[in-house]
């Protein structure tokens, strides 16, 4: 079965006992058949610092399990109780302006302070003892949405020893982070002080290699995490990880877990100016990207069924959106669909975020259409375990956006990097092609087109692989922007994009940054290759090349580079030379996927019409869904194999199709 469910936290309505019983009236109705429980229930379960009292959880495991439903089990270490920061001021987080926080809020303690590791690895341990093989519980929720960074002395001093183990000497750190520049040479690691508005914020060196001792203390500590919960248990593990996160480098986090989830909050009808096609090309590539780490099903771990109360507008959720919206992570490879949150809380900071159940005991629409919800995943069962297995991938790495981000370059008010790589995505969706979204070490192996839309940073041994890639038959997509800097973020001499311009038969001459709403004309050249006759519009960043052995497909429009490439070919090495409008995308990759033998699940789709495919068993399960405002008519002999979900061949807005061949 599709997990089915969400995030539960009874503790909060501990003194009305009939509550418990009423919702699991309620989870039967609908269908639910998971929960996350014990997130935030630290101050309950250890009340004084050494004495556990378990009573609550237990009774609560005994009652789900009764009643069919399975947990994800938390350990809590997202938020912790008061006196734990009381008596132990270390577990508190401090600033990058060095100031300690006091307590409040959750997600953020210390990833470092040996204290809270000690009070985590105790009760985890406890936990496990206790319910690693309770029948009710399917699966470890380590944590919380993991996050944030500490600047605490022990915080400095791990960066410390993490930087000599990586250098060895502290003049081949200086030599990396080109610390000549402006006289910033340190004389030990140990002078080294974290980013921070009142000391360094201006070197690039530091400021990602930051981040990445970020990512591995709050890897390390999540780990730690995982070894107490396995003393007694093998369960699997998972964390739950969120939208568009840059604060880590997730892909980090893919070998320590045995599946992946996370959070997607979508701001349905005001997202992207309001453009819902847009907002499920997002979500699409982010489960694309959640997917793609482990190449096997993830869980939806949370999304809203109503409106949130933190988005800046509470726009409700439309009818059929929350279906949609679950069916969309499905189509994309999750195995379960679950929901923050099960029941509005009456008080806190989220009494208003949407819930399955409310406080009024009504029979809501939102019940009304999770019930219906729950039938269509049932409907889903055998989809379960089959996984999507894309021909193309769309490079999207944390540590090339930190770097490109961080850089003061060619546009500081903003790169639109996010923007440019799901105009990337759209286009090749719309073309009727699964995608991968990946991190530029993963493997590319399995497939036929890899595309680099601004991989800026070209980490060791990239473009050796990009290289093999295309030697190999591979088609590679490389936009304007890429191939600009070593890892330690200092510009590689030569021709860039870095070692491809053989490949390329061009190289990057300048970049132009043009202001908001400021466009150039792209217009084909008569008679090229890809068979592209239109003209289109560029903005944002235009790189202008030097071409001495590419076919030009498209050239400038205007300005002083008029007539210069914009887009070239050579072989199955293409180039895009700046941000194309929308209709670009699906025009050039639906001529490259002819050009190069590429056969889409379904042949050009009308904008707003997704579908993917998932595959087990010999068996594939096609998912169509419909985001645009429109109904759409798709063609009949698409419909050859059994129908499980939809009737006639009409998608309404927000519908889905679904079939198994
Ligand atoms: C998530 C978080 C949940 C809840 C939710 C509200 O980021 O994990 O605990 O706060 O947001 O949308």
């Amino acid at each position: 079965m599709i997990g089915f469910g969400g995030d539960y936290n009874p503790e909060q309505w501990l003194d009305d006992k009939n509550i418990l019983e009423e919702d699991i009236r309620r989870f039967h109705e609908m269908g639910v058949n998971t929960v996350s429980v014990n997130i935030f229930s630290w101050s309950f379960l250890e009340p004084e610092e050494g004495k556990y009292d378990f009573t609550f959880l237990s009774s609560l495991l005994d009652r789900l399990y009764e009643e069919g439903i399975s947990v994800n089990l938390a350990t809590p270490s997202g938020a912790r109780p008061k006196w734990l920061s009381d008596k132990y001021p270390e577990v508190l987080r401090v600033r990058e302006d060095r100031r300690r926080m006091i307590f409040g809020e959750r997600h953020n303690h210390c990833y470092t302070s040996p204290v809270y590791r000690e009070k985590v690895r105790a009760i985890n341990e406890k936990l496990s003892e206790a319910f690693g093989h309770h029948k009710a519980v399917i699966a470890w929720h380590i944590s919380n949405e993991y996050g944030g960074e500490c600047h605490c002395p022990l915080c400095q001093d791990a960066f410390h020893r993490w930087l000599e183990k990586r250098y060895e000497s502290i003049d081949e750190l200086n030599r990396r982070w080109n610390n000549a520049f402006w006289s910033h040479i340190y004389d030990s690691f140990d002078s080294i002080e974290s980013p921070s508005s009142i000391g360094e914020g201006q070197n690039p060196a530091l400021s990602l290699e930051w981040k990445r001792f970020v990512t591995h203390q709050t890897i390390d500590f999540m780990n730690e995490e995982i070894k107490a919960v396995r003393k007694y248990s093998d369960l699997p593990v998972t964390t739950n990880m969120m939208y568009n996160y840059t604060g880590l480098d997730y892909s980090r986090f893919a070998d320590c877990l045995d599946f992946i989830s996370w959070d997607n909050y979508p701001a349905w009808g005001t997202g992207f100016d309001g453009d819902d096609v847009l907002v499920a090309a997002d979500n699409a590539m982010e489960h694309d990207y959640f997917r793609a780490m482990k190449n096997k099903p993830f869980i939806l771990m949370e999304s809203c069924p109503e409106a949130t109360n933190w988005q800046p507008l509470s726009h409700l959720k439309r009818p059929g959106v929350m279906e949609a919206e679950s069916l969309e992570a499905v189509a994309h490879g999750a195995d379960g669909a679950l929901f923050f949150q099960m029941r509005h809380g009456r008080g806190g900071f989220e009494k208003f975020h949407g819930a399955l159940l409310d406080t009024s005991g009504r029979e809501t629409r939102t019940i009304k259409e999770a019930s219906e919800l729950g039938k269509k995943l049932e409907l889903l069962s055998d989809v379960k375990g089959s996984v999507n297995k894309p021909r193309i991938a769309i490079i999207n790495d944390t540590q090339s956006r930190w770097a490109m981000e961080g850089a003061a370059g060619p546009r500081n008010k903003g790169l639109h990097y996010r923007d440019n790589l799901r105009r990337v995505y759209l286009g090749i969706r719309r073309c009727g092609f699964d995608v991968d979204v990946i991190d530029s070490d993963h493997d590319f192996s399995s497939y036929r087109m890899l595309v680099a839309p601004m991989l800026y940073m070209f980490r060791k041994g990239v473009m050796e692989r990009m290289r093999n890639f295309a030697s190999q038959g591979g088609v590679l997509v490389v936009t304007y922007w890429s191939g600009v800097v070593d890892d330690y973020d200092s510009i590689y001499p030569g021709r860039t994009p870095y070692g491809l311009s053989d490949l390329l038969g061009l190289c990057r001459a300048e970049i132009d940054a043009l202001q908001d709403g400021v466009e150039n004309s792209v217009e084909p050249v008569l008679g090229n290759t890809l068979g592209i006759n239109r003209s289109y519009t560029s903005s944002i960043l235009s790189e202008i090349p030097e071409v001495y052995d590419a076919e030009p497909i498209l050239i400038y429009g205007n300005d002083f580079y008029k007539g210069i490439p914009a887009v070239t070919r050579k072989g199955s090495v293409y180039y895009i030379g700046s941000m194309m409008n929308e209709d670009f995308y699906s025009d050039f990759f639906s001529s490259v996927a002819s050009a190069e033998g590429l056969e889409p699940i379904m042949k050009t789709l009308p904008r707003g019409v997704f579908v993917s495919e998932r595959i087990k068993d010999g068996k594939s399960y096609i998912f169509m869904q419909n985001f645009s405002a429109h109904d759409v008519v798709i063609r009949s002999e698409t419909f050859e194999g059994k129908i499980i979900i939809g009737e006639g061949n009409t998608i309404r807005p927000y519908g889905t199709i679904v079939i198994e061949r």
